[in-house]
């Protein structure tokens, strides 16, 4: 242990005000079906692209990047054991460990700057760091502030490690490295009451805070008194908000835990039932895993394409948008009949192999194209993964969704789908389910409609 020492304030209060005008309200929700759902956001756009269950309602828990692979994920805490999942997805824990007992409080960082966060246990002023995620003694022991005192953990001077801060009221006694002294940076933001968040807000190196009130954020990217450099909404006033870099891009962004009453939708359609969509919040949902029979027709099949109308509609206005910008837009398949998906799955996996063809092409009974919900554009010479290429992909992963279509595949997220990214297949989910949705959205329907 080391030799204690009491933070010095010395620094005068320079007057905080945090307050710009108001951003558009976000939307993460709603979402029906049940549990402890966490709703994270890659940017700053307000809105969720990945949701996902994890943990109970009276878990603590705490972001941080476990596996060193980049990217924040959750571990929760239960008495003094600590249960750790490596992604941003519905499951079990990856690993489970003890440290400290159920009483300390506990802070996770990268103490030793390996690039993997760890657990701090604090008692009093003294803080018991540990640089792997497995049971034993500290490795390190410092005392920093008082008792009393709520402390932040961050890499406030952008070195790799994280340290901590000191929060008295609205001051923000800060120490750049792990051992005990006086603060090297000592600053005001936000009122005493406000809750604070830590984060690399901008993505340069070092982090800064973020003050909540309500379901608006107010960022500042420097450790400095001033005015916020960015106002947010995202949530609601009673969720538990968090912050964390989810993709792995250097900037961290928000997330928000929400516990959700509503039970978990339940396919149990069997027999004749399986001639009808499992529908879920309204919206049919056609999948590996919610498959319709031969018997299910699209409702629509005598309409251009065999489309819903509201679908058709949508789709022709999206295109005449997309024209005006200089990308042209079309249809290349909408509704496909039971016996023509089959068709075309058996051609695929002649053609390249099982493994292959099921990431791009859905068997009979489980592709959208059965409900008359969902087509595939392209530019009329481009298809597929080539059609990903064009900047006509960009411009329908940004639009879609003011016309009521989703990016139904979205890349990275096969293990929810269980298709590759497919820029190109649209889904109609209709305008208001959509905005939910965003542009450039990463979120699924099957995180959407809490399947997942
Ligand atoms: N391409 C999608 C997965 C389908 O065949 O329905
Ligand atoms: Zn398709």
């Amino acid at each position: 242990m080391r030799v204690r020492s009491v933070v010095a304030a010395t620094v005068a209060a320079a007057v905080a005000v945090v307050g710009l005008p108001t951003t558009a309200s976000a939307a993460i929700g709603p979402l029906p079906g049940g549990g402890v759902r966490y709703y994270l956001n890659d940017a700053f756009s307000g809105i969720a692209n990945h949701a996902f269950v994890y943990g109970d309602p009276h878990d603590v828990v705490f972001f941080g990047d476990w596996d060193g692979q980049g990217g924040d994920t959750p571990m929760v805490r239960r008495g003094q054991r600590f249960h750790i999942r490596n992604s941003n997805s519905t499951g079990y824990a990856d690993a489970s460990f003890g440290y400290g007992d159920a009483g300390d409080t506990v802070l996770a960082g990268d103490w030793d700057g390996d690039g993997v966060d760890t657990l701090a246990v604090r008692r009093g002023n003294v803080f018991y760091l540990k640089n792997a995620l497995t049971t034993g003694y500290a490795d390190d022991v410092i005392a920093y502030g008082n008792p009393g005192d709520v402390v932040l953990v961050g890499d406030w001077d952008g070195d790799g490690v994280d340290t901590l801060t000191v929060r008295r009221g609205n001051q923000y006694f800060v120490k750049n490295s792990i051992s005990s002294g006086v603060a090297d940076t000592v600053f005001s933001y936000g009122d005493a009451g406000d809750k604070v968040l830590v984060g690399d807000w901008d993505g340069t190196d070092g982090v800064s805070l973020a003050i909540r009130r309500g379901n608006q954020y107010f960022f500042r990217n420097t450790l400095s008194s001033g005015i916020a450099d960015r106002v947010l909404s995202y949530g609601e006033a009673s969720d538990l908000a968090f912050s964390g870099d989810w993709d792995g891009d250097g900037t961290d962004t928000l997330g928000v835990r929400r516990w959700v009453e509503e039970g978990r939708a339940v396919d149990r359609r069997t027999g004749s039932e399986l001639d009808q969509p499992f529908i879920v919040g309204g919206l049919p949902v056609v999948s590996k895993d919610h498959r319709i029979s031969s018997r299910y027709a699209s409702p629509w099949a005598g309409q251009p394409w065999g489309l819903n109308p509201d679908a058709y509609a949508a789709f022709r206005r999206m295109a005449a948008d997309s024209r005006a910008a200089g990308l042209p837009l079309a249809i290349r398949s909408a509704y496909r009949t039971y016996a023509e998906q089959k068709t075309i799955y058996e051609r695929a996996v002649a053609a390249y192999g099982i493994q292959y063809a099921s990431l791009y092409y859905a068997p009979a009974g489980a592709s959208e194209h059965q409900t008359g919900l969902a087509l595939d554009v392209w530019d009329g010479v481009n298809r597929g993964t080539a059609f990903s290429r064009l900047p006509q992909a960009r411009w329908v992963a940004q639009h879609a969704h003011e016309y009521g279509f989703i990016v139904r595949y979205p890349d990275g997220k096969t293990h929810i789908t269980g298709y590759a990214w497919e820029s190109w297949h649209l889904r109609w989910v209709g305008p208001e389910a959509a905005a939910n949705f965003g542009p450039n959205s990463r979120l699924t329907l099957e995180e959407y409609l809490a399947l997942v």
